[in-house]
């Protein structure tokens, strides 16, 4: 295994910021090293070959063109039910980053970060059972092109930063904004609960007024999006009406 280059930061966490050349996965090495690691490390892979998705899918990406990092969060109580929450919290620091650099982002439901109807990041949180120490990893597309996408097997439309804007971005630059935003709002999160977030989430929301599908392990609803409930499950009224709430689940958008 190579070595972390390790710097401290000054931000909200004072947490230390580990970036590996290459790691198979960063969430996995949040896994097999939770005893070694404080609340608010960040765990950085300039090179991942091996990421994880959701659903055990895989998550490719070429070297040094993407953002590939995971935050260890090291809940203060067990079973907290804001813990769920973490991804929306996740996937919305990704969307004011990817804003701070003009590009229109929203999130879709549970945890992706929308560009121009495409995907163009992915959220993936895992908990090790043992410690209880969480790794929420953030995967962000920014100098992706694509003839490199085109070598990757996409289950759905995919983008980069540089494909939407046409020019390539500083990834060190992109990654110390999306640090900050992370931190204020997960601190956010444990201070207010979800009420900011569920206001954030519904100005930027990609699935509002759309006729959506939602897939899950044992059933298919097809219906109009309603909105997140508040403690951010979706919520799906079908043709005769009636609501329906998911706490997970596959979306996409519906062509009736
Ligand atoms: C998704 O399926 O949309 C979630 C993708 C999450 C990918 C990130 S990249 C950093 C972290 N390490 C991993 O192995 N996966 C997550």
């Amino acid at each position: 295994m190579n070595k972390p280059e390790i710097m401290e930061c000054s931000g909200l966490w004072r947490k230390r910021l580990l970036v590996f050349e290459s790691l198979p996965s960063t969430n996995r090495w949040i896994m097999e090293n939770s005893a070694d690691c404080s609340n608010g490390d960040i765990i950085v892979a300039l090179d991942q070959t091996s990421g994880r998705g959701r659903f055990d899918r895989t998550w490719t990406t070429p070297p040094g063109k993407c953002l590939t990092l995971s935050a260890v969060i090291l809940p203060e109580r067990e079973n907290d039910p804001l813990l769920p929450c973490l991804c929306q919290a996740a996937a919305l620091a990704v969307r004011q980053t990817i804003a701070k650099y003009n590009l229109p982002a929203m999130v879709k439901w549970p945890n992706d970060v929308i560009v121009n109807g495409k995907k163009t990041a992915g959220i993936l949180a895992e908990r090790d059972p043992s410690s209880g120490t969480v790794a929420l990893g953030i995967g962000l597309n920014v100098n992706i092109s694509i003839e490199e996408f085109s070598a990757i097997n996409l289950l759905q439309p995919a983008t980069s930063m540089s494909i939407e804007a046409g020019n390539t971005f500083d990834i060190d630059n992109i990654r110390t904004n999306l640090i900050n935003a992370l931190e204020h709002l997960i601190d956010d999160l444990w201070l207010n609960g979800l009420q900011n977030i569920l206001k954030t989430w519904s100005e930027h929301d990609f699935l509002a007024v759309r006729e959506i599908i939602v897939q899950t392990t044992d059933s298919q609803v097809v219906g109009r999006y309603y909105g997140l409930d508040k403690e951010a499950r979706l919520v799906l009224a079908d043709k005769n009406g009636k609501l329906h709430s998911f706490w997970s689940g596959d979306v996409s958008l519906s062509l009736v």
